[in-house]
């Protein structure tokens, strides 16, 4: 299959629909081309005109197992017909049960460990923060910069990505530092970060303040940005020497998307608290935080949530785990390997792409300007292929995970043209 443009872009039918978002909704959403979804299939989409597109960015890295795979659906389907929703809040069902086991055997596999479920990436954040308090008895937590966490207060209070989104929202929580993430794509290195990270144990965060650290072990919206790999042994060893919980953010990098369910498994670490959303279920909101049952030991009450693993979700996500074992974490890594070779000969000869990096299909091609960043994705929207950008010049490679080597090569394709 080929993308297929038959119409000016945005179409007609699209325009309209713009024309009317812009007159309903929000404007802070950061659409940066008039991409309108009529249906999907697999890795491809189709607009409301007719125009089909490669979709490199499933949906914010969400769409794990591809737009509307058949076991999905199917899934959906049948929980739908039984029942819509009634609360794991107050009641029990066992779609929920089992994704939290499921879950559970994979991420701490021989230790007893408790899940919560939500309904987004900021709500399990903002869930994990209160665990860490609540588990330590300590206030204060220790983020990096480029860091992105999600939108809510708390989550907020942590993410430092860009000012747009942290601007006129302060008083955010005081009891947040920040440190540099270490990079070579940054020239930071691992010593430079723990440096930093003992000298705000040393001056305005003793240790024994510290209820958590927040990581992505890649970050995400950060710009795709891979830690060296003393990082976050060396992160882990500092965190157990203090009694600091490690909580991993795996909310964009989990799930499958590196070739392992957790990127974490890449450096072998086990951090005391996982942050899931987007690739969970498949593109259904659901988001979970998982620990071990001796620090999710909270009473009934302290924590809820009406919708939070509402069985649709939690049977799109246990399809989606079967998915992914199934052998879709597999080609995550194998067709992951192919396109960043694919990408590494692009940037050999276009000296405008001044780095590869990532892991799986969590990959990104970094320009040497925002805006020729900015270009190349509106280029390639006119190709055909749906990107998006991470970080301020890079352009992110999130395609869902059942990308075949094909396809790959069509979007390599894409790309190099829209580059030249
Ligand atoms: C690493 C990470 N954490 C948290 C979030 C917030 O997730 P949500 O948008 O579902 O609230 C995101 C969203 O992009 C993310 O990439």
């Amino acid at each position: 299959m080929r993308p297929e443009i038959k119409t000016p872009l945005p179409g007609p039918k699209a325009a309209a629909l713009i024309e009317r978002d812009s007159k309903a909704m929000s404007p802070s959403f950061t659409r940066a081309y008039p991409f309108v979804m009529e249906r999907g299939h697999g890795c491809w989409v189709t607009d409301v005109d007719g125009n089909r597109f490669l979709d490199f960015t499933a949906g914010i890295a969400v769409v794990t197992t591809g737009h509307s795979h058949p076991r999905v659906v199917a899934a959906i389907k049948e929980q739908a017909e039984r029942f819509l929703h009634m609360s794991g809040t107050d009641f029990y069902y066992s779609s929920e049960i089992e994704l939290a086991e499921r879950l559970e055997n994979r991420i701490l596999p021989g230790t007893p460990a408790r899940v919560f479920f939500t309904n987004s990436g900021a709500e399990a954040i903002e869930g994990a923060m209160k665990l860490a308090r609540y588990a330590t008895g300590r206030p204060s937590y220790i983020a990096f910069i480029g860091a992105f966490h999600g939108r809510t207060f708390g989550a907020l209070s942590l993410t430092a990505s860009k000012a747009s989104q942290r601007r006129r929202f302060a008083p955010l929580l005081s009891s947040v530092f920040h440190a540099p993430f270490p990079t070579a794509s940054r020239g930071v290195t691992t010593d430079q970060t723990i440096e930093r990270i003992e000298e705000l144990f040393a001056t305005v965060a003793p240790p024994e303040s510290v209820a958590a650290v927040f990581v992505e072990p890649i970050q995400g919206e950060g710009g795709y940005l891979v830690p060296p790999d003393d990082f976050l042994p060396r992160l882990r060893e500092l965190t157990l020497k203090h009694g600091i919980l490690l909580v991993a953010d795996e909310v964009q990098s989990g799930m499958g998307r590196t070739g392992h369910l957790l990127a974490v498994e890449h450096w072998g670490i086990e951090p005391d608290i996982v942050c899931l959303a987007k690739g969970i279920a498949s593109g259904l909101p659901l988001g979970a935080f998982i620990a071990r049952a001796e620090q999710m030991s909270w009473p009934p009450g302290s924590h809820g949530s009406t919708f939070g693993g509402n069985p649709l979700a939690c049977a799109a996500g246990l399809a989606t785990l079967d998915l992914l074992e199934d052998g879709l974490m597999e080609n995550a890594a194998r067709v992951g390997a192919q396109m960043q070779d694919g990408l590494r000969e692009i940037a050999a000869t276009h000296r405008d792409v001044t780095d590869v990096r990532g892991l799986g299909l969590m990959l990104a091609l970094e320009l040497r300007t925002p805006e020729l960043a900015a270009k190349l994705v509106q280029s390639a929207f006119g190709r055909g292929l749906l990107l998006l950008t991470a970080g301020t010049r890079a352009v992110r490679i999130s395609p869902p995970l059942v990308l075949n080597p094909e396809e790959a090569a069509t979007g390599l394709e894409i790309i190099a043209s829209a580059l030249d």
